[in-house]
């Protein structure tokens, strides 16, 4: 029988020279930053606020070097300067963390927004784990690319379904990209997580939903993808409640019960 890789010896983070974290003005994002800074190890920074972009270099430059850049990575032209980037500073690390979702049918919002949820999840995760692995690849690098998924991936998801869907492509995308990869030392690795208490559900709701009940914090949430990180572990479901849930849901609940039991969570989120 294979060993779970989280019973392995674990890597030394302290290994990686240079890590890259889209989405990093959020708190998810933000603990991993705080993480991966104390451990001495340059960052590149990514997110649209200027002000928590600079607040994060300022806290962050004591224990190392930080850039930031400001960029929409759902714009063509903002996505092509951090591939411009990437090819420069060549990342052993990448943590593709920015995403969004909207709850509500799909009608109910502008065609705009959901290009914009499919640009950022989908295109600019698809082409920064592209440009990572190919610079990774001519240098001659190990390096690890980690893509943030979510449990909602694997389910036809009625009032959530633009978001959902843009998962089920990172987890496929990211899956089968690893098995490429491995053999020139590049892993990718398929974080799924569960709610986590961050800004997220507020964004996805308009502004309508706040409550945080049934999730992990950020940092609950920043360390368990360290763990993953450092166990080299393909695909990674946390909290570890949601795993058991997730599998029934998926293969063993009646379809039509499924649907109706994700409609009823998901629509007093939305007005
Ligand atoms: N929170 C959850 O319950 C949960 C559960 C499962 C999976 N996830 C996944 O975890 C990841 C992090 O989400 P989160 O919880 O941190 O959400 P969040 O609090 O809403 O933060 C979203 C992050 O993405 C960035 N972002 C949004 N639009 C962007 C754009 N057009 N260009 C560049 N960056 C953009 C934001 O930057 P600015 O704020 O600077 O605009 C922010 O850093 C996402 O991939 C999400 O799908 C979250």
């Amino acid at each position: 029988m294979d060993q779970d890789p989280m019973d392995q010896d674990p890597m030394d983070l302290k290994k990686f020279s240079k890590v890259l974290i889209t989405g990093s003005t959020s708190k998810l994002g933000a603990c991993l930053a705080e993480s991966f800074a104390k451990k001495n190890i340059p960052l590149l920074l990514t997110g649209r606020n200027t002000k928590i972009l600079e607040k994060l270099k300022d806290d962050l430059s004591s224990h190392t070097h930080v850039e930031v850049f400001s960029l929409d990575l759902s714009r063509k032209e903002h996505l092509s300067r951090l591939l411009n980037l990437i090819d420069k500073h060549s990342p052993d690390l990448v943590i593709n963390s920015a995403g969004i979702g909207l709850y509500g049918s799909v009608l109910s919002h502008k065609l705009e927004e959901h290009l914009e949820i499919l640009n950022l999840n989908c295109n600019a995760l698809f082409a920064i784990s592209y440009e990572a692995a190919r610079v990774l690849k001519r240098d001659h690098k190990r390096g690890m690319i980690v893509n943030i998924s979510s449990v909602a991936d694997i389910f036809p998801y009625p009032y959530f379904s633009t978001y959902s869907s843009s998962k089920a492509f990172v987890t496929n995308f990211s899956l089968s990209f690893d098995e490429e990869l491995k053999q020139y030392g590049i892993r990718v690795l398929t974080s799924v997580p569960g709610p986590i208490a961050t800004d997220f559900r507020i964004h996805a709701s308009k502004g309508s939903f706040t409550s945080m009940k049934g999730a992990i914090s950020p940092e609950e949430a920043a360390y368990e993808i360290e763990e993953q990180i450092r166990r080299e572990k393909k695909l990674h479901i946390f909290p570890k409640k949601i795993r058991f849930g997730r599998a029934f849901l998926r293969y063993l609940f009646p379809k039509f019960m499924m649907y109706a039991l994700l409609k009823r969570k998901i629509q007093n989120r939305f007005k």
